[in-house]
Formats: structure tokens, C-alpha cells, sequence
């Protein structure tokens, strides 16, 4: 049964309604007034990488696609169809128009750290000719600071910099700043720029110089901004979670990019998966590695539960040693809930009882739908809920064995009491 445009592209069916799911393609089609129209579906990629959705519908592609013979230019994943818990809850670009969290345009602070000191945010910018630009070479990370009762505090700070210290000795970059330097670095902005909560971005790059491949006198810049960043998956998909799809790109294998560095060219890979998937209407893609097992989502690690026990792929599966995939670990141990880290076949998603993602932007997000095979209930599950509510209680500083976890910002403004 159709409900209306959004439902038709986004409707969520069982297994074996694939029938059904073609009508509704059809449905939301003719809504759109015919050729030209698109409905999403998977798209089918031509030899110039453009895509020629009419072909989909030639080849009876099973999920529906039935865009009529228009190719659509390879950027168009920006206006790709939306629905819940999919690309405007995501934060895309809807009719040119900028939505939701994640692509939300940010507000720029006052200050940007700079190899130990603070510059103006509109002054934090780089060669066009910088080693970087041309060929990716960065590291960097993604680190949030929360609202407490005591003020701001910055969550697994020094876990992520050592992370970024990981990052940067594989690629033999110098970084010269320690831990606790970095740690002083977002101190630092919070109270300049007069943060309550934030994201932070420290980035380290390779400079301005030569312009072959191989680095020689370029030299290694480090940069820490901060600004406000909601929900990377949208306000709501914490509660209601999200539909994503299993991506036809595979994850980076082992012996191209290390995956256990967070290197700025990996996401290369991850902005295709990305791409992917909001062409296609979903919230997020999963790549599978290189041997065909579950690895990742584009910014996210991923748990799968059934029966009560949660696995998640290891480390060798290409994943990025996620700090909250380490938090995750930690908190399941803390509940009791059984946890391993084994290789997941890309079928144990469809029959699982719940599958989440963790990451310090996606924080705990369920996935509600693969493939458009409902997850469980199709809803939140009562384990990933439990493991979200602790995961705030700890990330907020309501959980005083896990204070360590918190590095509150030394004179920063505090919250206002009443
Ligand atoms: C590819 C990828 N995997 C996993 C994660 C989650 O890592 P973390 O929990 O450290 O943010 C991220 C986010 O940084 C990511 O980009």
C-alpha cells in the first residue's frame, strides 16, 4: 500500500515483497510526472559515471529503480529523493536548500589553534599548492566535548590524540605536539570560543614545498578547530534509527590504505559509500571488505546483536579502531551483555535482532532497516537502548566510575543554574 511520495520511495518492506516495492517505484514515479522523474532506487552507473536510472528499470532491478532513462549528473546525490530516517534527517541538500544535521552549514568560532597558537577563523587557510590538496596526505580526528553538570568536558580526548599520534607515525609524519599539548589545544578554544558543547577537529597536514609525491620540504601543519556540531544522522534516528544499505564499494583493503590510521585519503572511499547511499535514499552505506565481510559504515564502526550477544567485525575486517567502539566494548562488559569481536557476514545483518552504529559523531544510532530488509521490530532494540543510555549517562558525567573518560575544560563557562 502506498502512502504517499515519501513512503514510496523510502518504504521499508519485508523480504519477499520485492513485487510490491516495484509498484510503489512505479507509484511515486508517475507522481513525478514521467520521464525525467526519478525514483530511488539502486541507480545504475554508466561507463562515464553517469547514471542511466531507465537502464535499472530495463534490467527489472529488484529494489525498483525506475527513473526513466535520465541521466542524472554524477553530483546529484545532493538532491537525492528523501525520506525518513534517510538523507534529510542526514543533512543533505534538498532543492538546493541545506538540511538537517550532519551537512547543516557550521557557525564558525572565533579562534582556530595553528601550531600552538590561536589565529582568526577566517585566517585558518592553506596553499592551493600544499602536498595535502594534491594528494591527501592528512590525518586528523573527530573528538566531542559535552555538556555536564560541572561544564563543558571533553570525552576520550586523550584516546582520540593518541589515536591522531597513531595516524601520523604511519603515514612518518612529525607531529610535534604531545598529548597533553593537544589536550591544552581544546582547553584552550572551548574557553576563547566560548563553547558549551563542540566538535573538535584537529587536523595534521602536510604543507606548502615541494609538489611531487614524495614529501621532502614540506612542512607538517597542525590545526585544532572546534564548532557547535549536531546529530550526524539527523535529530531524530537516535530514537527511531536509520535505513541504510550494504554499499557496492568495498571498504579499503589491507595493503592499500592502512585502515587503522584516520587519514584524510581514506575518506575518499568513505565520500563514495556516503554518495552511494544518499543517491539511493539511505541514511548511510555499510562497506563489506575486501574478503566480502562486514566492515564499516562511511563514518561509523557497526554491532550487530542476536540472542542476546553483540559482535562486531575486528580490527583486520578494515575497520578504524573507533574510541567508541572501544566505549561500546566497555559499557556491554559493564551490563553483562556478551560481546566479541568476530568477521560478520553481510547476511547476519538481515537476520539480526538489532544492529547499531558507534562513532563519536553518529554517537549510538540504530539501524532499522538493511537493504530494506527490516532490523528485528524495525525500531530500536532494547539492547542498543540500554547501551545509548548509558553511553549518555557516561558522556554527560552522570556515571562516576567513568569519570575518567571526562576531561572537563579548566575555567570554561559553566552551565547556567536554576
Ligand atoms: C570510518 C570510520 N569508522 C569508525 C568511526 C568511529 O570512530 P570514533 O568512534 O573514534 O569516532 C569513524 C569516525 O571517526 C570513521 O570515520
Amino acid at each position: 500500500m502506498l502512502v504517499g511520495r515519501r513512503r514510496a520511495v523510502g518504504k521499508r518492506l519485508p523480504p519477499e515483497d520485492w513485487g510490491e516495492k516495484t509498484g510503489a517505484a512505479k507509484d511515486h514515479l508517475r507522481e513525478r510526472g514521467g520521464p525525467g522523474g526519478r525514483v530511488c532506487g539502486r541507480w545504475i552507473a554508466d561507463s562515464a559515471g553517469g547514471l542511466v536510472a531507465g537502464e535499472a528499470r530495463r534490467r527489472g532491478s529488484w529494489d525498483g529503480c525506475a527513473a526513466v532513462g535520465k541521466r542524472i549528473r554524477p553530483m546529484d546525490w545532493r538532491r537525492g529523493e528523501t525520506r525518513r530516517g534517510s538523507l534529510a534527517e542526514a543533512g543533505g541538500e534538498v532543492r538546493g536548500r541545506r538540511v538537517g544535521g550532519y551537512n547543516r552549514s557550521m557557525k564558525p568560532t572565533a579562534k582556530i589553534w595553528h601550531n600552538g597558537r590561536l589565529i582568526n577563523w577566517d585566517d585558518a587557510k592553506i596553499h592551493v599548492l600544499s602536498h595535502v590538496t594534491s594528494y591527501g596526505s592528512s590525518v586528523f580526528e573527530g573528538i566531542r566535548c559535552y555538556v555536564t553538570k560541572k561544564g563543558p568536558a571533553i570525552f576520550r580526548g586523550r584516546e582520540h590524540m593518541r589515536r591522531l599520534q597513531d595516524s601520523a607515525k604511519i603515514y612518518r609524519m612529525d607531529l610535534k605536539y604531545t598529548v597533553d599539548e593537544l589536550m591544552a589545544a581544546m582547553d584552550e578554544l572551548v574557553r576563547v570560543n566560548g563553547m558549551e558543547s563542540c566538535y573538535f577537529r584537529p587536523i595534521v597536514m602536510r604543507g606548502y614545498g615541494d609538489v611531487g609525491v614524495l614529501p621532502g620540504n614540506n612542512p607538517i601543519e597542525t590545526y585544532v578547530a572546534c564548532w557547535e556540531w549536531g546529530k550526524y544522522l539527523g535529530e531524530d534516528a537516535l530514537a527511531r534509527g536509520v535505513d541504510v544499505c550494504v554499499s557496492s564499494w568495498t571498504r579499503i583493503a589491507p595493503n592499500t590504505l592502512p585502515a587503522m590510521a584516520k587519514a584524510g585519503a581514506n575518506y575518499m572511499n568513505a565520500q563514495l559509500i556516503r554518495m552511494e547511499a544518499a543517491l539511493n535514499g539511505y541514511a548511510e552505506g555499510i562497506a563489506l571488505d575486501e574478503a566480502g565481510y562486514v566492515s564499516e559504515g562511511s563514518g561509523e564502526n557497526i554491532f550487530v546483536v542476536r540472542d542476546g550477544k553483540i559482535v562486531t567485525p575486528p580490527l583486520g575486517a578494515s575497520v578504524l579502531p573507533g574510541i567508541t567502539r572501544d566505549t561500546v566494548m566497555e559499557l556491554a562488559r559493564t551490563l553483562g551483555i556478551p560481546i566479541v569481536e568476530s568477521l560478520v557476514p553481510r547476511e547476519m545483518l538481515y537476520i539480526a535482532d538489532e544492529v547499531f552504529f558507534s562513532g563519536t559523531a553518529a554517537e549510538i544510532t540504530p539501524v532499522r532497516s538493511v537493504d530494506r530488509i527490516e532490523i528485528g521490530s524495525g525500531s530500536r532494540g532494547p539492547i542498543t537502548e540500554k547501551l545509548q543510555k548509558l553511553f549518555f549517562d557516561v558522556v554527560e558525567g552522570n556515571v562516576p566510575e567513568r569519570a575518567g573518560w571526562l576531561t572537563p575544560v579548566s575555567g570554561a563557562r559553566q552551565p547556567v543554574q536554576v
